[in-house]
């Protein structure tokens, strides 16, 4: 039997409803409503190992082509700014935009606190899916999309009109807001951000909400939604959530030169470098290094950092693991502090931390406000 898109989409929906318990049926409706086939447009890339394949709707057929983009899994589009459309074979790189997973779109919008009526301006529009399933849920007249990729906006214009939405479109860096349109009730992001840009402050209405998923170079994140109070300060606290989105394109990482080990001070460490390969551990050592990246060998760690070339690399020891530091800064002085910091509170998953943040200071706590703290890079 050929495959039927309303009935993949209703399963769909049941899908991320069935994951999601809490989850407002409205945003269950916009899954099963809106047409996710438009927007993965022609093509999209499938992961090798080593890259991405294109994976074209006319070559795998309608019906293969139909449960995948009913699958709840996010398609990367462009990878390194080529699109999947125009790819001739493998290309390798890192994704640039991507249609989101339908469970990932409608669980940012339930931390959102998204209410119909609401003003929202999203960051990063890509394929126009996560755009179409607001429009549903708000109505298009309050959706504000903004999308660095002048190329991925005008092509997200046409299949949101395809599919009968009219949100407000605008290219540009969504970092600096869409001021035009401002101000607005929530801004929410499908990219993620080192730090909470300045412009999203000035933009939101008082007791306004911004919801993002705040990352980084080691690719540590966490998901929060910061209420703004009416002297300018967002307070919030952070989801369990593991998952992200790419970060956004003004706060990548610069591009990395060869790595070559370098010697220094060598010490045991006091802590096993194996907690930065877990989630709430990786998201501590990237706020107390913020400008470093992580690498990972199998047998150690190797921390780089990008501003001034700062190494710290571990290698096992017999008993433990031996840590040589080079550079102006000592990397692992500073990680091994911040998760030491992290154990004493009780090694918490990221449910236990919160950020207060204006445009000039930006700090992420354990427990509450007074307690152990790291400043984000604004
Ligand atoms: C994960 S994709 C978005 C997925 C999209 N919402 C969807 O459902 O198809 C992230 C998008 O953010 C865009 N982006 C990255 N940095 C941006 C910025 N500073 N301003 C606006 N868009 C940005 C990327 O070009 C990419 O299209």
């Amino acid at each position: 039997m050929p495959a039927d898109p309303a009935a993949l989409r209703l399963a769909l929906a049941e899908e991320v409803a069935a994951a999601n318990p809490t989850l407002d049926s409205g945003w269950r409706d916009a899954v099963a409503v809106v047409p996710r086939e438009l927007f993965l447009g022609a093509a999209a890339f499938r992961p090798t190992g080593a890259g991405w394949e294109p994976v074209r709707r006319a070559e795998v057929g309608e019906d293969e082509w139909l449960r995948m983009v009913y699958s709840d899994r996010t398609w990367v589009t462009q990878v390194e700014g080529e699109d999947a459309a125009e790819a001739t074979g493998a290309v390798s790189g890192s994704p640039t935009s991507s249609a989101t997973l339908p469970s990932l779109v409608v669980r940012t919008a339930q931390v959102a606190e998204l209410r119909p009526g609401q003003r929202v301006l999203e960051v990063g529009t890509g394929t126009g899916y996560s755009t179409a399933i607001l429009c549903h849920r708000l109505g298009a007249g309050n959706v504000v999309s903004i999308e660095y990729d002048a190329d991925l906006a005008a092509r997200a214009a046409v299949h949101l009109s395809e599919a009968g939405c009219a949100p407000t479109l605008a290219v540009g860096d969504g970092l600096q807001g869409c001021r035009k349109h401002a101000d607005y009730d929530a801004i929410i992001a499908t990219c993620s951000v080192r730090s909470i840009p300045h412009s999203w402050f000035w933009q939101l209405n008082d007791g306004g909400s911004i919801t993002t998923t705040v990352s980084g170079w080691m690719l540590a994140a966490g998901m929060i939604r910061l209420v703004l109070d009416d002297e300018g300060t967002a307070h919030g606290r952070f989801t369990g959530d593991t998952i992200t989105y790419m970060l956004a394109r003004p706060h990548e990482r610069p591009p990395s030169p060869s790595f070559f080990r370098l010697d220094g001070d060598s010490r045991s460490t006091r802590l096993d470098p194996g907690l930065l390969e877990e989630w709430a551990g990786r998201f501590v050592a990237q706020l107390a290094a913020p400008s470093a990246e992580l690498m990972t060998t199998g047998s150690g760690i190797i921390l780089r950092d990008v501003a001034t070339g700062s190494q710290a690399w571990t290698e096992p020891d017999g008993d433990g693991w031996t840590v040589h530091q080079h550079g102006p800064l000592h990397l692992w002085d500073q990680v091994e502090q911040a998760l030491l910091l992290w154990r004493d509170a009780g090694a918490p998953d990221l449910t236990k931390f919160g950020m207060t943040a204006t445009p000039f200071e930006q700090t992420v706590w354990i427990g509450s406000p007074e307690g152990p703290g790291w400043q984000l890079p604004v």
